[in-house]
């Protein structure tokens, strides 16, 4: 994968180990070409420590950007596992039906099936090769996702010498993945309990919001000097105060999500044409919240639009703007349409990137505000021990 591409295929030196005039105009490190033709350039310091620092850095982008899509990836999938109900495909965990790869046909389950696994609602539901299979789907992504996060720990190792907080969000990524799965395992036990499916989908938010954090941390270049430094002061507490505002109706969400799944219940799953009309007070509040959110974050995305050239944050605002048409585009079909199926997992999906982009994006502007490693080094030469 060449990370140029999104990363706008701006030239990248390393701060620690270039020269300034070389930052001048510099956002993001870790891009291998770039970085290669900013070394060509540089007198100073030796390749060879120049080469390694960028082998690790470009082997921690790949793994962190590889389990951040995975996470996304797995998002989705289990969104669509609710909204197909396949949540049960899978009556037990780790295994499914007791096996390691699950049945394809009833046939090869137990005659008495529906008596074992009577209390995870099967006392009544036959066996569905597409719902399980469904399931079982999730949990492969679960389990890819898990060694994604080990490998991305593993890469994370040598920054502990450079900046040891990109190895301490790593690791703790690579915790909370574990907590989370089992967690699910847990979802599965209380026959998907709408709250523990709540918290499963907030960690998985967590979870993604930290990688998205070390991943920034280790690729955008504290201080560089670019037009993002000359953005108005007041635009960052208004980025989050945007911020908040998106976890709040995320939240919400949810609390509209567990109204569902209960009326689902209530109703055996028919009649979903009633559902939208017996939803409780949560539903009136997420509406609403939708439009100053809207309101809110349009005017900061046409504005920052107008402020910035910088290639990163121009891709990262556009791309605010269509995830946050898209979630409205269904919720407004869930709405309209009674509930359809295919709208409640891309609904989750895009507002969960409404979320890791406006995370990115403060991100971002919070790096680029940090003293660069120079300007401390400047500051100490300033200091009196240091003129003796
Ligand atoms: C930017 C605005 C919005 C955001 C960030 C947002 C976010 C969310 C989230 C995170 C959920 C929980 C999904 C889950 O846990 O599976 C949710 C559920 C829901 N939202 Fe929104 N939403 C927004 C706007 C809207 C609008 C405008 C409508 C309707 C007009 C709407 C209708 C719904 C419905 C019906 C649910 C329940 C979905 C389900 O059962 O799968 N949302 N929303």
């Amino acid at each position: 994968m060449y990370f140029g591409g999104f990363w706008g295929g701006i030239v990248q030196p390393d701060p620690r180990n270039s020269n300034r005039s070389l930052c001048s105009n510099v956002l993001i490190r870790g891009n291998s070409r770039g970085i290669m033709h900013a070394m060509s350039q540089s007198p100073t310091p030796s390749a060879s420590q120049n080469s390694s620092n960028l082998s690790f850095r470009a082997r921690f982008l790949w793994m962190a950007s590889a389990t951040v899509v995975t996470i996304y990836a797995l998002i989705l999938v289990g969104g669509i596992v609710r909204a197909t109900g396949s949540g049960m495909g899978c009556p037990d965990w780790p295994k499914c039906f007791d096996r390691w790869v699950p049945p394809t046909a009833e046939s090869q389950l137990p005659d008495n099936y529906q008596v074992i696994y009577a209390n995870r609602g099967y006392a009544e539901t036959e066996f569905n090769v597409r719902k399980t299979w469904t399931e079982y789907l999730n949990r492969l992504l679960g389990v890819f996702t898990g060694f994604t996060i080990l490998l991305t720990l593993l890469a994370s190792i040598p920054f502990r010498k450079t900046d040891p907080m990109v190895f301490w969000l790593s690791l703790s990524g690579f915790i909370l993945v574990g907590v989370q799965g089992w967690l699910g395992s847990r979802v599965v036990a209380s026959n998907l309990n709408p709250g523990m499916i709540t918290v499963h989908m907030l960690l998985a938010q967590v979870i993604v919001g930290i990688l998205i954090w070390s991943l920034l941390r280790a690729t955008v270049q504290p201080g560089s000097n670019n037009d993002l430094l000359q953005l108005p002061r007041w635009v960052f507490p208004v980025l989050v105060a945007a911020t908040l505002l998106g976890l709040l109706q995320l939240v919400i969400g949810t609390q509209v999500r567990e109204g569902v799944d209960l009326i689902a219940k209530q109703s055996n799953n028919e009649n979903r044409h009633l559902w939208i009309d017996n939803l409780p007070l949560a539903f009136s509040v997420h509406k609403w919240l939708a439009l100053p959110l809207t309101l809110f974050n349009g005017w900061l995305i046409v504005d920052l639009l107008g402020r910035t050239q910088n290639a990163l944050m121009r891709k990262l605002v556009i791309g605010l703007a269509v995830v946050l048409g898209a979630t409205i585009l269904m919720g407004m079909s869930m709405d309209r349409l009674n509930l359809p199926a295919f709208a409640q997992p891309l609904h989750l999906w895009f507002a969960s990137l409404i979320f890791g982009i406006q995370w990115a994006i403060l991100l971002v502007m919070y790096q680029v505000r940090q003293p660069s490693p120079h300007d401390e080094q400047a500051h100490k030469n300033l200091q009196p021990n240091h003129a003796n």
